[in-house]
Order: C-alpha cells, then structure tokens, then sequence
C-alpha cells in the first residue's frame, strides 16, 4: 500500500456549526427547467465559497457563513453523485389537528452573519448569478429578538448540543462514506397567533414550552401517556442514547401586517430523527395529544434539503 493510498481524503464540511448571529436570511428557490438551467446551478454552487469570501472579508467580524441545501428532486436531476441514503421530500404530516404542510424547494441557502447589509449583499451578488435559472419560493428575513427569543417570548435554542457534540449530532460520518461531511436539514416557516397565545396565563405557557419563560429553567416530564411539552416531544431517545439536531431557529414579521412567524431550521445528521420530532409533535405522543404550541403556530411550509460537504459543492462546477 502506498503513502498516498492510505491517506485520508480531508473532506472540508460546510459552516454548518456557525455560531447564531443578529441577523439571517432564508432563502428558498426551484430550479427552472431546462439543461441551461441546471448548468448555471451548478456552476453558481460550485463558486458559493468565492462568494462567501468575497462578502465576508468586508467585515472579519460580522460572522458571515452561508450554507447551502439541495432537495431530493434537485439532486436526482442535476447532481450527478450517489445519492444521500435519507434524502427524500418532506413528507407531508397530518394529525387529528394540525398538519406540518409539505412545499416546494430546491435548493436552500442559510445566509447569516452579525449584520443584515452583508447578508443582502451576498443574496444580491448570489441573484446575480443565478439569473433567470431559479424562481423563489421564500424568503424570510429573520432578526435576534432580546435575549435569543422567539416572538410567543421564550428563550429558544438553548437545549443545541454544544462543543463536540455538535459534530455528531449534524455531520454525516461513516453510515454514508460517499455522503461522509454533510447533514441533513429541515425548515419550516411558523406564523402564530400571538392574540390567542397572549390570552394564555404564564404557566400554562411554560407548559406548553416545558421551561419558565423568565429564567429559561426546564420543567420536568410530564407522566407517560398525558400532555407533554414541546421540549419533552422534542426529545428523542433510542436505545438508551438521545439524538439532538442543531436549530437556528430565528423570529421574523411585521407589525404593521401582523405577521409574527418563527423560522425553523434544524440540522441533523439522521433525517429520521427530524421526521421522529415532527411525528411526535403534530400527530402525539401518545397519538392525539399533539405539540401545543401548534395551537399557536401555523407551517406555511415543509422542505428537507442535503447540506453536502464544501468539498462536494465546490466540485460541482
Ligand atoms: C426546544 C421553540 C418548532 C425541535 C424548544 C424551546 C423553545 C422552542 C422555546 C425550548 C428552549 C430550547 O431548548 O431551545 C420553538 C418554536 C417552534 C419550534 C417557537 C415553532 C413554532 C420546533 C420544531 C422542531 C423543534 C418543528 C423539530 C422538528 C426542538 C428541540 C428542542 C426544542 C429538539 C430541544 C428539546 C430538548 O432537548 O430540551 N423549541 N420550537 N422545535 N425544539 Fe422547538
């Protein structure tokens, strides 16, 4: 065996891990039909790293990182590589209730960092490109409220892994060697009833939460088989271990048009674990007792795209 058989292919994953900024932009779009269509994807994918450096070194400290998802349509059409193992399209999700609605998507670009102008100068310039390639399907500016806020006033994101947990709980590792760097991730977009959530009285809020909304203290379970919090149906164990996904869930809106939404966007390195989380919240656990915070909140939308690996984005070109 020679030196350079044994060594390891370095697979550079995207900035999945970045840290929660100020300010973010989602931006969802559906490549247009055609091989011309396709070609410009492509070749804009492949130099989204340029972009990214091009827009972040104007300011070193606002934290600027894009990451990139393609949906299951998009790959099978254009990609051309072996397929994610857990890729498919969001699954629509009906409860006796509520419904997580399934929408189009193919492809996804998480834009963040500490201010919002370098956020649009990248999707200008990343429009730019794309050109009449791709039509957009959403775009949903969302902004840090106070202390890492949602818009119904809780804290939100506290229970992310953190340190070297991160990395095993979102990056693809040895289950899919070809895939090996990427994750899987999942967005919703929520608007709420704030007028019928204001009418709740605080604890029955931090019921439906499972954590005080002033101090952000985790309540306990709720015993088997009665009503549980959003975080305890959140909560994923299998065989003794428990799975986390990495959220940068962000509030967005307008006053003006009473428009008050949260912005879900979960990273995972199982797909099935996200899909567990939206079963138990929108059809129950025990079925029929679903997530209340639904009672309160609307998806608008549902889409799954691959996060693949830096390495796999830049050789798309
Ligand atoms: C926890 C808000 C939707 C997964 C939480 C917490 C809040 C919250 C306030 C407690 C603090 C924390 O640990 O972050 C919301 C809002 C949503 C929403 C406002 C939309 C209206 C979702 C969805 C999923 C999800 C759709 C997954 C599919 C989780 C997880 C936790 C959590 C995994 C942590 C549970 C734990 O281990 O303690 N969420 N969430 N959330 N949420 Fe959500």
């Amino acid at each position: 065996q020679t030196a350079s058989m044994s060594r390891r292919v370095p697979i550079e994953s995207q900035r999945v891990d970045a840290p929660l900024t100020q300010a973010a932009t989602f931006l969802v779009l559906t490549v247009n039909p055609g091989d011309e269509a396709a070609r410009t994807v492509r070749s804009a994918l492949a130099s989204v790293s340029d972009l990214t450096k091009n827009v972040a070194f104007r300011d070193l400290n606002a934290s600027f990182a894009c990451t990139v998802g393609i949906g299951s349509e998009a790959w099978d059409r254009f990609i051309g590589l072996p397929k994610p193992r857990e890729l498919h399209p969001f699954k629509e999700m009906k409860g006796a209730k509520h419904t997580a609605a399934s929408s189009p998507g193919d492809l996804l670009f998480h834009i963040r960092s500490e201010r919002r102008d370098l956020n649009f100068e990248f999707e200008r310039q990343l429009m730019d490109q794309l050109g009449d390639a791709v039509a957009v399907v959403d775009e949903t500016n969302g902004f840090r409220y106070f202390d890492v806020r949602d818009l119904l006033g809780f804290v939100d994101g506290t229970a992310n892994p953190v340190g070297p947990a991160v990395v095993d709980s979102i990056m693809i590792a040895e289950e899919d060697t070809a895939n090996m760097g990427g994750s899987y991730v999942v967005v919703q977009k929520y608007l709420h009833n704030l007028e019928g959530w204001k009418g709740l009285k605080i604890e029955d809020q931090e019921s439906v939460i499972g954590r005080t909304k002033l101090e952000n203290i985790e309540l306990d379970d709720a015993p088997d088989g009665q009503q549980q919090s959003h975080k305890s149906l959140a909560t994923i164990e299998q065989d003794g271990q428990e799975y986390d996904i990495l959220r940068d869930n962000m509030p967005f809106g307008s006053p003006g048009s009473k428009e008050y939404g949260t912005y879900f966007i979960g990273y995972s390195r199982h797909l099935w674990v996200i899909e567990k989380m939206l079963e138990r919240m929108f059809i129950g656990e025990p079925p029929g007792l679903h997530d209340r915070i639904l009672d309160y909140s609307t998806a608008t939308t549902g889409v799954t795209f691959f996060v693949p690996s830096a390495t796999t984005l830049a050789s798309l070109d």
